[in-house]
């Protein structure tokens, strides 16, 4: 059974902002193959694990796995794949802590409608799996964190599915817990099984036959050094951002249609001036479109080279006063990192 990632994309609503979660990603994965699913924070790991557990529909893009078209799933149909295709590990391994190791591992297929007697063989077979059948009796709280992963990981086996997903298996545990883990899954990507770990620690990528890269970084046009003839427009309105800008020479102003028609200006900024920090900053989409007023250069920052010029403080600044001020406009906000500020701010302070 193959894996066929076509063109997905999620975009979340919140707060009246779109965030693109995923932006048109495909790729296969065969048979027997660990995928690896590597990314910082909000790259969207557990957004991609989530569609192909079939628990969030996307917003466009297919997923097919074998012969399923998953994303076309309705109904029975759909609850069949979530209870028998699927196989789900979390990262915090969320196990009932009354219960005991095997009855954490059996209950699922209880509830499934096995019988005890087979439930329980299954369940103590899972163990041996997982290497822990001496471990059988104790509850979570006295295992230890690898040991209580490796039961999260028998009860997920449980319908021996053919798509295994674990959400950064290994994000809580220490070096020598997280080696056992890794050996396990990998092992359980064998032919019949597709095995998709994400993780944002790149330790693991040896292990795995195909790695796919979530930058966080989608493909909005950024580059660092940027030259702008008049008019040209260096950033959209809802698009995700991940560099903050300098003006090195010329003038940008950032705008947003305004309500009853046309272009409001939020900003203008000139030479040594920076806009644009609290997208990549705060992971919002661009609060205004971004144009040179005439011909400009401008020079990207990531984040970290951002934080290095301005310091830490000023960064908490900032965020302090997009959380408290909504953007809005106070004078003191100070945009040149040397100067004081020179910035010709026309209405409200744009987020972008
Ligand atoms: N329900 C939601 N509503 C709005 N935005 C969301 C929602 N879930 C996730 N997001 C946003 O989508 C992006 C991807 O999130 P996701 O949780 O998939 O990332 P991740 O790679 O799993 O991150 P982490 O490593 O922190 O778990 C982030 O910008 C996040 O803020
Ligand atoms: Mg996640």
């Amino acid at each position: 059974m193959d894996l066929t990632v076509d063109g997905l994309t999620v975009e979340y609503t919140s707060a009246g902002y779109v965030v693109l979660a995923l932006d048109n990603l495909s790729f296969r994965a065969n048979s027997g193959e660990l995928v690896l699913l590597l990314g910082p924070s909000g790259s969207g790991k557990t957004t991609l694990l989530s569609c192909l557990a079939a628990i969030l529909k996307p917003t466009r893009g297919t997923i097919s796995f074998g012969e399923t078209a998953v994303t076309g799933l309705t109904g029975k149909a759909l609850t069949e794949y979530r209870r028998s295709t699927v196989g789900i590990v979390f990262q915090s391994f969320n196990l009932v802590p009354s219960l005991t190791a095997l009855e954490n591992v059996d209950s699922p297929l209880r509830a499934g409608g096995v019988s005890a007697k087979l439930a329980r063989e299954r369940a103590a077979s899972l163990l041996e799996q997982v290497g822990l059948s001496d471990r059988a009796h104790h509850r979570p709280g006295g295992l230890s964190g690898g040991q209580q992963q490796r039961v999260a990981i028998a009860r997920a086996l449980g319908n021996d599915p053919p798509l295994l997903l674990a959400d950064e298996p290994t994000a809580h545990l220490d070096y020598s817990q997280v080696e056992i883990v890794l050996r396990l899954l990998r092992s359980l990507a064998a032919p019949g099984r597709v095995v998709v770990v994400s993780t944002h620690d790149e330790r693991i990528v040896p292990l795995a036959d195909r790695v796919i890269e979530l930058t966080g970084e989608l493909p909005t046009g950024e580059t660092k050094k940027r030259k702008l003839k008049a008019d040209e427009v260096l950033f959209e309105e809802g698009t995700r951002g991940t560099l903050v800008y300098i003006v090195d020479s010329g003038q940008i102003e950032i705008t947003r249609p305004a309500p009853g028609g046309g272009e409001q200006v939020l900003a203008t900024y000139g030479p040594k001036e920076y806009f644009g920090e609290l997208a990549p900053l705060l992971g919002f989409p661009r609060a205004g479109t971004a144009r040179a007023v005439k011909n400009s250069t401008v020079t990207g920052l990531t984040v970290a080279e951002f934080r290095q010029m301005v310091g830490s403080a000023k960064i908490a600044t900032l965020l302090g006063k997009a959380g408290t001020s909504k953007g809005r406009s106070n004078g003191a906000a100070r945009r040149t990192p040397r100067k004081a500020d020179a910035r010709k701010s026309r209405g409200s302070r744009p987020r972008g």
